[in-house]
């Protein structure tokens, strides 16, 4: 009824849209971001790849073709600048970290192989340039909904934030300390480029009706808070938007078609990769995806890239007549046990091999889902998953598991029983705990059509709710109902019998269920039922009660989730995390202890009076906040720290903690030190940053190198995440910090 209700409603407004529905009901397209080629990834990437994954298997299970884009962004000032520093061409550069990035979509199972992405998207590929330049060529002669040139040369001028690969209006940056210094990022704490040239523009200021009209059509922006903010956003006026830059200025980018001083703005060229990955403006790509097909996508982001895909994207297509997305659904962020966004910028990642090494996929999936309300930010903590992992994986759906099955082997020689318990018997199945079916079979096809409702509603974790009120029913069910006693007892044979079939059903029912979530397990659970067929595409919407035949053989029972021993396993996280910081922290000479080093905001003068209070921070992992042991001036004097900049950053060959540096503190030669930061950040990231250095700390022989010297972090968080100590204003070489 609600299909026909639809096709009323949609074909009254107009046959062309009805046409398009009817063809995208089939087909399914759902895309990541393409993340920059200039950093490698960590949890918030692999968080939005994940729930674009789980989107993606959903539909699949259901039997809709789908096709999953994932992929890197690799043009821009960043990426040139990266290549600069780690001596190597750009495109060099962005096969670096694409490497790495394919790694671990292997490793985390969601690369195509694994029946994850189908796509991954780099906007190097040729067919790329062919179809950003087919949009632009569009662009360039379309008129405004206000009847203008979309697009125009003049002039600009302003501050541009390289990370964010935007520009910045006064209320996106801080103001710099002294007059005459460029202001700082919001977002990333780093200082904005100074913008002063020729430049194509994109008359957004033209579209905020048009936009507006759109927000209100339909669910375009997902969740809701999020459009209401796009939306007054919107309506707050639009600016035009600066879509080029000078070649001599930017010169890793795609050239302006017909004006090859002009490199196209890299987020123009961005998002439009989601057409041109599935054949926009490319016929041979076109007839190996399809964009008739699979076109208009639903984009999964972070709130963090909102603004790019509900507000300049849709103005793009626009102007090119093209249709507009499915719908555009912004996630909220990983953000680290302060509360800051998670990104390596800041220092404060969760990395994706420490997660690897220590969980399941399927755990770090589940938790990601289980615990970020959709839509909301998340707080990740190390202790959190492994509870989770614990109580929910290993004793919820694990336990339930391998007892049904187990007693299965033990009482019914390995085949599922009939479930059906004949009349003379209904009462003494009662009183043993056993509802009758009917009981079980709605609530289980109540908690399937919940599920499906949260899950098309992005309400993740509700959905998986769901789910554990099932696994506790059934759990509820075995305990009551006791089937080690009913064993004993010959006149209870088809109570037993029913116990076990409906626990059996239900975890095939869960298997089902949660597939997109955890395919691992649920394959397992599938199979260990001895089921043939697939659960990846079985659709949960078609699931019977008491489609699972009787007289099936089960197959050996394996554990599913391990329970991870709590205070082993953060010990081991610390460890590897921290490992790494001991030894930048263990160059620290006999002499020195008693008197760690601690740098103070304000005067350097001031006297050891003033270092109670708030100013003082600490530099040792476990330093306790407030009142610390004085130090005299004189002691502090003892301590030599300079500024030096990061010449070479390396990987140490068998030290996966160990980063081997040249660091320049205004010597003849620059020095080597060896920091145990590897694991926190990139080497290439490391290049050409300042930092502050204990310079005249007692030389120390490390893996074959000699150290000359330590390098200042904060240690942040339980396992002392390192971040390095850096100066938001330039200074030179050697100088001395007092
Ligand atoms: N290259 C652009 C996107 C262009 S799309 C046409 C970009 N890249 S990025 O590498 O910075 O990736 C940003 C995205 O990574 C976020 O929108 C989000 O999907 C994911 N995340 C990065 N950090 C994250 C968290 N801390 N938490 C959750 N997701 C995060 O922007």
């Amino acid at each position: 009824m609600g299909d026909r209700k639809d096709f009323l409603i949609t074909y009254h407004l107009s046959p062309i849209t009805y046409h398009l529905s009817l063809i995208t009901n089939m087909t399914f397209y759902v895309t990541t971001p393409i993340y920059y080629a200039n950093s490698l990834p960590h949890l918030g990437h692999l968080y939005t790849m994940v729930v674009a994954d789980v989107i993606a298997r959903s539909k699949r299970q259901q039997g809709i073709d789908t096709f999953f884009l994932t992929g890197t962004d690799e043009h821009g000032i960043n990426i040139e600048r990266a290549a600069q520093k780690n001596k190597r061409t750009p495109k060099e550069q962005a096969d670096y970290v694409v490497n790495y990035f394919k790694k671990m979509t292997d490793a985390f199972a969601l690369d195509t192989a694994h029946g994850g992405y189908d796509i991954f998207m780099r906007t190097t590929e040729p067919f790329h340039y062919e179809g950003v330049s087919e949009l632009w060529r569009r662009v360039a002669k379309a008129k405004t909904p206000k009847g203008r040139d979309a697009l125009y040369k003049a002039h600009y001028e302003g501050w541009f934030c390289a990370p964010c690969a935007a520009y910045k209006t006064e209320d996106e940056y801080a103001k710099p300390a002294n007059a005459g210094d460029a202001p700082t990022c919001l977002i990333h704490e780093t200082k904005l480029d100074r913008v002063s040239e020729e430049s194509y523009f994109f008359r957004l200021s033209d579209y905020d009706e048009a936009l507006i009209a759109l927000y209100d059509s339909r669910d375009f922006v997902r969740p809701e808070a999020r459009r209401n903010e796009v939306k007054s956003f919107v309506a707050g006026g639009l600016q035009d938007l600066s879509v080029s830059r000078l070649k001599t200025s930017v010169s890793w980018g795609i050239p302006v078609p017909d004006d090859p001083n002009h490199t196209m703005y890299v987020w123009f060229d961005a998002l439009t990769n989601y057409i041109t990955a599935i054949g926009f403006g490319n016929a041979q790509q076109e007839k190996k995806v399809g964009f008739e097909k699979f076109w208009p996508a639903l984009h999964v982001m972070g709130k963090d890239i909102l603004r790019f895909h509900a507000v300049y994207w849709p103005a793009f297509l626009m102007a090119a007549g093209i249709e507009q997305p499915r719908a555009i659904v912004a996630h909220g962020m990983w953000v680290d046990p302060t509360g800051r966004k998670m990104s390596k910028t800041l220092g404060n990642t969760i990395e994706l091999d420490v997660l690897n090494k220590f969980f399941p996929i399927d755990a770090i999936r589940y938790f990601c889902l289980r615990e970020m309300v959709f839509g909301q930010d998340g707080r990740f903590g190390y202790e959190n998953l492994i509870d989770r992992t614990n109580s929910d994986l290993a004793s919820g759906l694990g336990n339930l598991s391998s007892r049904t099955l187990t007693m299965i082997h033990r009482y019914r020689e390995g085949k599922i029983p009939a479930g059906d318990i004949a009349d003379e018997n209904r009462l003494a199945a009662k009183r043993a705990g056993v509802e009758d079916e009917t009981g079980i079979s709605d609530f289980i096809g109540h908690a399937r059509d919940e599920f499906l409702r949260y899950f098309d509603d992005l309400a993740f974790s509700r959905g998986l709710e769901e789910c554990w009120a099932l696994v506790a029913r059934v759990d509820k069910m075995i305990s009551d109902a006791k089937p080690w006693d009913l064993a004993k007892d010959a006149s209870q044979r088809q109570t037993l019998n029913a116990v076990l079939y409906r626990a059996a059903e239900a975890l095939r029912w869960l298997a089902v269920m949660l597939y997109p979530v955890m395919p691992n397990s649920a394959a397992a659970i599938w199979e260990q039922l001895g089921l043939s067929d697939q659960v990846s595409k079985t659709d949960p919407r078609e699931l019977r009660w008491g489609d699972l035949k009787p007289g099936t053989e089960i197959k050996e029972v394996k554990p599913l989730f391990p329970r991870i021993d709590k205070a082993k396993t953060m010990e081991e996280i610390k460890q590897d995390s921290a490992e790494q910081k001991s030894e930048v922290r263990g160059q620290r000479s006999e002499e020195e202890r008693g008197s760690s080093p601690t740098v103070r905001e304000g005067s350097s003068d001031a006297g050891p009076s003033s270092t109670q209070g708030s100013g003082q921070h600490a530099t040792e992992a476990d330093a306790i906040p407030g009142v610390a042991s004085y130090i005299d001036i004189a002691d502090f004097a003892r301590i030599e720290l300079r500024v030096g900049e990061v010449k070479t950053a390396e990987r140490i060959p068998k030290a996966d903690k160990l980063l081997l540096l040249s660091v320049d503190v205004g010597e003849e030669k620059p020095r080597t030190i060896l920091a145990g930061i590897a694991q926190y950040y990139e080497p290439e990231s490391l290049v050409g940053r300042k930092i502050v250095v204990v310079a005249n700390l007692k030389p120390r022989k490390l893996r074959g190198y000699e150290s000359q010297g330590m390098l200042l972090a904060a240690s942040i968080g339980e396992e002392g995440k390192p971040v390095i100590a850096t100066f938001a204003e330039d200074v030179p070489n050697g100088a001395r910090l007092k």
